[in-house]
């Protein structure tokens, strides 16, 4: 253990999150900025869990998959935003130790079933379109209770394993993070510990939880790509595709953020556009997907509209039930005087 020499080795207790300023003051433009984002994200999501659960024709397994996904995004930016919006309202930028790593665990595992659920949702894609007859037999109510499960499952499994190591962890020395929340990478070189053993079972369970959900998407949609070219009419063709192209959408959107954060060599990208980046898929990928599936998605698009429509119906039903009411009460009076 080389690195803990010459290190103060009294184990620290808490930590400090230098977020995006270098120096502890409140930031309430910043703060103004996350929390619109954050109100935005919530109700979004909260918009389309109730859009999938009160309409009846969103009862199929498509659209439990985005009511689950939008419920995951709300849970997700929970983990990370408040803690973020607090330090920037009030400048303490302290966690403790315990703090940090359960805001770490969370965050691993909503991160990695939000994976395995976007996979489990091009699967679908790819029964609907390559295997269309035999769809209704794959794919059906407890079959997406069984994948949407199967996920939170073995996240669940995977990141308690971590976990249960790195709470064993103690951390001395430097007691700084040089980031806006609780992430694996710069909170592990902090500890005194030796980190083999666990970067070796991380980086097994960031395969399992995050290589092989990346690939299952991409075989998919290679397959669902092949039979929408095979189909000659242009009409059925796009009609195929509309179906998948929310979906692509947000897998896009999720691939290319979290791939630059991942990929790029930290060394040569300065640290602010690593945290840039970051921001892009802890937080405005939760923000835009509520969006993606509103705008571009037909059904999800009409059922929001019937609900605006319905909401003005009853308005003006309570409007004319006064005019009425009115109109009765004044023809009582004319005919009590008469
Ligand atoms: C999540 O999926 C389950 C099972 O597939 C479904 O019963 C439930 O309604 C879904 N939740 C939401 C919020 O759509």
């Amino acid at each position: 253990m080389e690195k803990a020499e010459g290190r103060n080795q009294t184990p620290i207790e808490e930590f400090i999150l230098l977020g995006f300023g270098n120096s502890p003051e409140p930031q309430p433009l910043l703060f103004i900025l996350f929390l619109v984002i954050y109100a935005v994200t919530a109700s979004g999501n909260i918009l389309i869990v109730s859009l999938v659960l009160a309409n009846h024709h969103l009862h199929i397994p498509m659209y439990y998959f985005v009511g689950n996904l939008s419920w995951l995004e709300i849970c997700y930016s929970s983990v990370i935003q408040p803690r973020l919006l607090a330090s920037l309202l009030t400048g303490d930028r302290t966690v403790s130790v315990q703090g940090c790593l359960v805001q770490l665990y969370f965050f691993g595992l909503l991160s990695s079933t939000e994976n395995m659920l976007l996979a489990a949702m091009s699967y679908d894609r790819y029964l609907a379109i390559c295997h269309p007859l035999r769809y209704d037999a794959l794919m059906n109510g407890r079959v997406c209770c069984q994948l949407v499960s199967g996920c939170w499952l073995t996240s669940f499994v995977l990141c308690t394993t971590v976990n249960v190591f790195l709470w064993q962890f103690t951390f001395c020395g430097s007691q700084e993070i040089d980031h806006y929340f609780c992430d694996f990478s710069p909170m592990i070189p902090l500890s005194c510990n030796d980190t083999q053993s666990l970067e070796l079972l991380a980086l097994v369970t960031s395969v399992i939880g995050g290589v092989v959900p990346f690939l299952v998407p991409v075989i998919s949609y290679i397959c669902i790509i092949i039979t929408i070219l095979k189909i000659s009419s242009m009409i059925r063709r796009k009609k195929a595709f509309s179906t998948c192209s929310s979906h692509l959408t947000v897998l896009g959107v999720m691939y290319v953020t979290t791939i630059t954060v991942y990929m790029v060599p930290t060394a040569h990208t300065p640290k602010v556009l690593h945290k840039i980046f970051s921001v892009c898929y802890t937080v405005l990928t939760p923000l835009i997907n509520p969006f993606i599936y509103c705008l571009r998605n037909k059904e999800v698009n009409e059922s929001l509209r019937n609900g605006i429509v319905k909401l003005a119906a009853l308005r003006n039903l309570h409007k004319t039930r006064e005019v009425q009411n009115l109109a009765a009460t004044s023809i009582d009076v004319v005919r009590l005087n008469s």
